[in-house]
Formats: C-alpha cells, sequence, structure tokens
C-alpha cells in the first residue's frame, strides 16, 4: 500500500533510493580499525591462503554480481574464480578439488536451482559460503557460512538494493582475501578502504540527477532494441544494466562484451539504435571508445557512462552520464545507479506495472 512506499510511487524507486543506506549498512559492521573483519567467514588465514579456486553460483541479477567479482578476485586477490549459473552447475558435474571454495549468492535465499547447488557442494564436501539477505532463509539455514547483506525487505521484483550490497559485500571478500594472500600492499588497501566508504554519499549524487535521465529515458519509451556494450567489469555492469531495462520495460535489449559486437550485434545497428556504452575501466577505455565509434558510423545513438573528467568520450557519443570517480573495481556500484534509474523511467513511461513484470516471479522456488 501507499504508506509502505513511503511516498515513492513504486516499490522500486524507493529502493533504488535506499540504496546508500543499504552499502552502508553491508560495510560499516565489517570495517574494524581500517581492516576488513568478516567474522561469519568463519576461515583462518591458513584456509584463505590455501584456496585453489572459487565457484560462484547464483541465478539473474546475483548472478551477474558474480561475474563482476570474477573481475575482482581475480584481480585483487590472484584467485582463479568460475562463475556460473545455478541451473547450469548443478547438471555439469562440476569439478571440484581440494583447496575449491563454493560461493552461493542469493537474495531471497530459496532460489531453487541455487540451494540445489549449495546442496550438491556440500554432499561433495566442500564447504559453501552464502551471500544472502533474508535471514533465516533456506540457503542461510543449509550453507556452511552466511555473509548476509543488510538490504532490508525487498518487494519489487526486479532486483537494486539487494543487488547493491551483494556486490559490496563481494568486494569486500576480494579485500579481505587479497590482504591474507599478501597480493595487495597497504596503501593501496587503505586507498579501497576510503573509496568503499565513500560509495553511499557517490550514489547520492547520482539519484540527485534523476530528472535529467528521467527526461533522456521519455525519449526511448518507443525503441525497439537497446544495446548495452562494454569490457571486462564494464561488461558485466552491461548485463545488469540489459536485464533491468528488458525485464521491466519488455523492450528487447541485449548486452555484449563491446570487443564480441563485430561478431554478431553490430548487425543489428540501425538508424537511431539506442546503444549504451559503459566505460569506466580506465584500461579498457581506449578499447571502448573505438568500438562506439564503429555503432555510431551505423547511425547508433550513443549513450556513455564513464568517469568525470573523462572528455575525450564526447567525440565518440551523444549523450554521457558522469560518474564519480571511485577504484576502477568499484565502477558498477556506481554506473548500475542511472542504467537503473533509466530502466525505470522507461517502464513508467510504457505503462508498464513496474513493481510487478509479466511473468516473473521475486523469487523461484521451482527449478
Ligand atoms: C528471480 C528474480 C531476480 C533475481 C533471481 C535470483 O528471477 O526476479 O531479480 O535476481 O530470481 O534470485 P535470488 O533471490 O536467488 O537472488
Amino acid at each position: 500500500n501507499a504508506a509502505e512506499k513511503a511516498g515513492y510511487e513504486h516499490f522500486m524507486l524507493k529502493e533504488i533510493y535506499e540504496q546508500p543506506k543499504t552499502i552502508n549498512d553491508t560495510i560499516s559492521p565489517r570495517i574494524k580499525d581500517n581492516d576488513i573483519v568478516i567474522e561469519e567467514l568463519n576461515m583462518s588465514d591458513e584456509e584463505i591462503k590455501e584456496i585453489t579456486k572459487i565457484h560462484i553460483v547464483a541465478c539473474g541479477s546475483a548472478y551477474h554480481t558474480g561475474v563482476t567479482a570474477k573481475y575482482v578476485i581475480e584481480g585483487l586477490a590472484r584467485i582463479p574464480v568460475e562463475v556460473d549459473v545455478a541451473s547450469e552447475f548443478r547438471y555439469r558435474d562440476p569439478i571440484l578439488q581440494k583447496g575449491n571454495m563454493v560461493i552461493v549468492i542469493s537474495q531471497s535465499g530459496e532460489t531453487a536451482d541455487t540451494l540445489a547447488a549449495l546442496r550438491e557442494s556440500r554432499e561433495r564436501g566442500f564447504k559453501v559460503l552464502g551471500i544472502v539477505n533474508v535471514v533465516g532463509s533456506s540457503i542461510a539455514r543449509e550453507a556452511d557460512s552466511v555473509m548476509y547483506t543488510w538490504a532490508g525487505p525487498e518487494i519489487a521484483v526486479a532486483t537494486t538494493k539487494a543487488y547493491s550490497a551483494q556486490l559490496t559485500a563481494l568486494y569486500m571478500l576480494a579485500m579481505k582475501f587479497a590482504r591474507v594472500r599478501g597480493t595487495i600492499d597497504q596503501e593501496k588497501f587503505a586507498g579501497m578502504l576510503t573509496d568503499l566508504r565513500c560509495l553511499p554519499d557517490q550514489i547520492e549524487l547520482l539519484l540527485g540527477q534523476k530528472e535529467k535521465i528521467q527526461h533522456f529515458a521519455n525519449r526511448y519509451v518507443g525503441a525497439r532494441d537497446i544495446f548495452f556494450i562494454g569490457r571486462g567489469i564494464d561488461y558485466a555492469i552491461s548485463l545488469e544494466g540489459s536485464l533491468k531495462l528488458k525485464e521491466i520495460s519488455y523492450i528487447h535489449s541485449e548486452a555484449y562484451a563491446a570487443g564480441e559486437l563485430k561478431h554478431g550485434t553490430i548487425s543489428l545497428i540501425e538508424d537511431g539504435t539506442l546503444v549504451v556504452a559503459l566505460a569506466t575501466q580506465p584500461d579498457l577505455f581506449q578499447k571502448t571508445i573505438s568500438n562506439m565509434v564503429e555503432v555510431k558510423a551505423r547511425g547508433a545513438f550513443v549513450m556513455a557512462v564513464t568517469i568525470e573528467g573523462n572528455k575525450a568520450i564526447e567525440k565518440a557519443s551523444d549523450y554521457v552520464i558522469y560518474i564519480p570517480e571511485t577504484n576502477p573495481y568499484f565502477t558498477n556500484s556506481l554506473a548500475i545507479i542511472p542504467l537503473q534509474l533509466f530502466s525505470y523511467y522507461v517502464a513508467v513511461g510504457r505503462g508498464c506495472d513496474v513493481d510487478k513484470p509479466r511473468n516473473l516471479a521475486k523469487s523461484v522456488t521451482v527449478e
């Protein structure tokens, strides 16, 4: 009812606005004396050093946080990471070996395939860490250890704040592992901790641009196809940006690794097709710009999302959203905000049932 929405038109918008608090609640209890302390992990430093591989298993948007985490964990802690959607993992007879760790990620803690993947891993004698939002849910009860994302109840079917909380929990895990394994120095670690703590305020700033994004979104209410491109973590952001848009607006959209464009998607670009280009990764910036130039030359309208100050992007785009500077591993948390707002306003503009998109369930408890 209206009271529960606290004055917002939809739960989704309310939850988008709760993200600074959500992230703060997920971070704060785990920072002590300028270090990351994850007591729930129940792992000694020795055990952390002995991890040979991490398997991340999840569905939907939670899977997308896993894709992001692969880049972050591999980059920071130098541990190989495999990410699977749960319905694939459970039936592919996954190779689990000595020293492997399994992480399942789930907002509800009830997703049938994710729960089955957890059970499969535990039956084979592997410990499972659950990153879960709902306290006392099945996954929380059955996992060997649980890292809660303190997002509170999420009502809108399309996840926003739980997604953001999952990302934050995974960043902290990656930083913790890197610290223990000696793959990050004190100075870099301290800098990342500062950047992590700045995320809530930076998100607040981005939320302040709501009207600008609403205005832009109104132009795309009638779009037929929208494409999202990016490389590395920007590709992971694209996956979630694209899913958010299509699940609530019913506009066909696809996310593509920007370097893969010429192997398919580019033939779908027509005059005026909107391409959302994510370019937040300094090492990949020039490469993504080249891909933007390619689609622009085929008539695409390019909306870019990049870090403040990256003015060079303007020559390759038609519209730019700048996000505040942060550590490159954390950009998903900022870049996703304008994409959530964009999806929301496109869906509202089309008169869609934003909080309850057709055919979708908040929690999928059948396989
Ligand atoms: C459903 C929801 C998605 C969610 C996915 C996984 O499909 O509509 O928003 O990402 O399930 O849910 P979980 O509760 O396991 O995170």
